[in-house]
């Protein structure tokens, strides 16, 4: 059912990394050496890396996402026990072409008919971007994919937000965000983007500014939210 706050939407924008992308496919396809640890793994790859980001931009010292990945596994693995060096590169390797949930394709397709812009706005750095992008068939389903790169800080600070106002002419209210990740909802409805949260895996909101528009179980959900 269509939702008033996303009345007068230009352009859908998407966080990549657990929205559009499935980071833990990556173990699933490329860990059976760990056996039973795996989960485990890649749960703590994930937050590693994120906590990464968020700890890099308070200290001043941005590398790009994919140093970021890198040192998130590398301490995950050294965590559960497993020092190995060629599983390493294969998971990195895997980061490139991560599967898209399987809701995607048909979402992006239905807000392109609808005449709305979609874009992805991502910590990742470019060549994982495009590489993902590329690998899951998502390129011709999207107008951009914008990375923080430009601006050198991590979500969710407003300047990457703002890379997405600008790249694609409009005014943050005029843009519907989308991210599973709920840190990044709460920072992009703060920032003044319209926010519908997807919550892939049944969380509760973030005790962080920001006020979310929607909440959706899958991507599905979008469309009609938008009156398509
Ligand atoms: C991203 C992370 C937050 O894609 O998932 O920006």
């Amino acid at each position: 059912m269509s939702n008033p706050a996303f009345a007068d939407i230009d352009a859908c924008v998407f966080d990549a990394y657990g929205t559009l992308f499935d980071v833990h496919s990556a173990v699933r396809r490329g860990g059976a050496a760990l056996g039973d640890k795996a989960d485990a793994v890649s749960a703590l790859w994930r937050q590693k890396q994120l906590e990464y980001t968020w700890l890099r931009s308070l200290m001043d010292t941005h590398v790009d996402f994919w140093q970021v990945t890198s040192e998130g596994l590398d301490y995950a693995l050294i965590a559960s026990g497993v020092e190995d060096s060629g599983l390493h590169a294969q998971l990195m390797d895997l980061y490139l072409s991560l599967d898209a949930y399987p809701d995607v394709t048909d979402a992006l397709t239905r807000l392109r008919a609808g005449g709305k812009k979609t874009a992805i706005l991502s910590n990742g750095a470019p060549k994982m971007l495009d590489a993902a992008v590329a690998s899951a068939g998502l390129t011709d389903l999207l107008d951009e994919a914008l990375s923080v790169e430009d601006v050198g800080i991590y979500k969710p600070d407003r300047r990457v937000y703002q890379i997405a106002v600008e790249r694609l002419s409009t005014t943050p209210e005029r843009i519907c965000f989308v991210s599973t990740n709920a840190w990044d909802a709460s920072g992009a409805a703060h920032f003044g983007f319209r926010v519908a949260w997807m919550n892939r895996f049944g969380k509760i909101p973030e005790r962080l500014p920001g006020k979310l528009s929607a909440t959706m179980e899958s991507l599905n959900e979008l469309p009609p939210l938008l009156g398509l």
